[in-house]
C-alpha cells in the first residue's frame, strides 16, 4: 500500500475563502485511513467550511485536497462519483418529513443504484438495525425523538457503505444520554466497518474520548494537531481556554494570542 492510500484525507497548503473573505489558510492535515479524527473549535471558525472542502462543495482558493490519494475532482460527474464514497451527517438531520424512516434511508440507494426492490429493502433494514432502529422503519420523522432522528440520518449517511464518514456537529440538540448513544454508535460503526471518520464538534468532552487524532481550528487555521492526550496536556493558553472554559465565554476566543507575545520594550532594550 502506498502512503497516499493509507491517508484518507490530505490537505496541503489549503486556503478556503467564503464571500470574498479568507476563512482558513495554510491548512496542512493528514487523516489516516481507519482513524477517528475530531475537528474541534469554537463557533464560526470554519469547521463546516473545512468539511465542505473535503466533499468538494467548496473549491480551495489555494492548495490541494486529496481523498484516498486522489485530488478532489472539479468536474461535476467525477465529483458525484467521489461523493458516493463519502457519507455526510449534516449539522441538521436533513430528513424529508413526508417520507417514512425507511424511505429516508433508501434515498441514496435509489439515487445511486439500480438495486431490485427486495434487496434495497433488506439493505435499508440492515442499516436501520445497525443504528438500533429496525422497529422504526415505518415511522415518520415527526414521530421520532431528536436522538432517533439523528440515528436515522446516520443510517442514511451509511446507506452506500462509504469508506469515509463526515459528521458535522452530531450532538447538536441532543441530551447527554442521546449524545452518549450517538458517540458510541459512531465509534462502533467506525471500528466494525473500518471507516475513516471526521467528527466536527465543539463538544470536546464527548468527542475526544472516541478520537484517535484531535485537530483544533481557530484564528484562521489549525492551531493544534495531535493525539487527544497531547491536547489535554497542552499548556497553550488558547487551547486551555477552549478545553477548560466556555468556547464562547466573556473573553473572545480570537483575542487570545496563539503565539507568544513579542518581548516588552524594556526587555528588548
Ligand atoms: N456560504 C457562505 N458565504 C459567506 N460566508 C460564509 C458562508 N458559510 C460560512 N461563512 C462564514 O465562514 C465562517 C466559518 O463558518 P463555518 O460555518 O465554517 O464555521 P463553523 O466553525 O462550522 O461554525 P459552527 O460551530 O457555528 O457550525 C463564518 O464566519 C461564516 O460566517
Ligand atoms: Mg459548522
Amino acid at each position: 500500500m502506498t502512503s497516499s492510500a493509507s491517508t484518507a484525507v490530505q490537505l496541503t497548503g489549503v486556503r478556503l475563502d467564503r464571500g470574498g473573505r479568507t476563512i482558513l489558510h495554510d491548512l496542512d492535515l493528514a487523516v489516516p485511513a481507519g482513524s477517528i479524527t475530531a475537528v474541534l473549535g469554537p463557533s464560526g471558525t470554519g469547521k463546516s467550511t473545512l468539511l465542505a472542502a473535503v466533499t468538494g462543495e467548496l473549491v480551495p482558493a489555494a492548495g490541494e485536497v486529496r481523498v484516498f490519494g486522489e485530488p478532489v475532482p472539479s468536474r461535476p460527474r467525477e465529483l458525484l462519483e467521489m461523493r458516493k464514497g463519502i457519507g455526510v451527517l449534516l449539522q441538521g438531520n436533513g430528513l424529508l418529513t413526508d417520507l417514512s424512516v425507511a424511505e429516508n434511508v433508501a434515498l441514496p440507494l435509489r439515487a445511486h443504484t439500480r438495486l431490485p426492490e427486495p434487496l434495497l429493502r433488506r439493505l435499508v433494514a440492515m442499516k436501520l438495525n445497525a443504528v438500533g432502529l429496525r422497529a422504526a422503519a415505518d415511522l415518520y420523522p415527526r414521530e421520532l425523538s431528536g436522538g432517533m432522528a439523528r440515528r436515522v440520518a446516520l443510517a442514511r449517511a451509511l446507506a452506500l457503505d462509504p469508506p469515509l464518514m463526515l459528521y458535522d456537529e452530531p450532538l447538536t440538540g441532543l441530551d447527554p444520554i442521546a449524545s452518549g448513544v450517538i458517540m458510541s454508535l459512531i465509534r462502533r460503526l467506525s471500528r466494525s466497518l473500518g471507516l475513516t471518520s471526521i467528527i466536527v464538534s465543539h463538544h470536546v468532552r464527548e468527542t475526544l474520548p472516541i478520537a484517535d487524532q484531535a485537530v483544533v481550528v481557530a484564528n484562521g487555521g489549525i492551531v493544534f494537531d495531535g493525539t487527544p492526550a497531547q491536547l489535554e496536556a497542552s499548556e497553550d493558553p488558547l487551547l486551555r481556554q477552549f478545553l477548560h472554559g466556555e468556547p464562547d465565554g466573556p473573553i473572545p476566543f480570537e483575542s487570545v494570542p496563539s503565539k507568544p507575545a513579542p518581548p516588552r520594550r524594556e526587555e528588548v532594550a
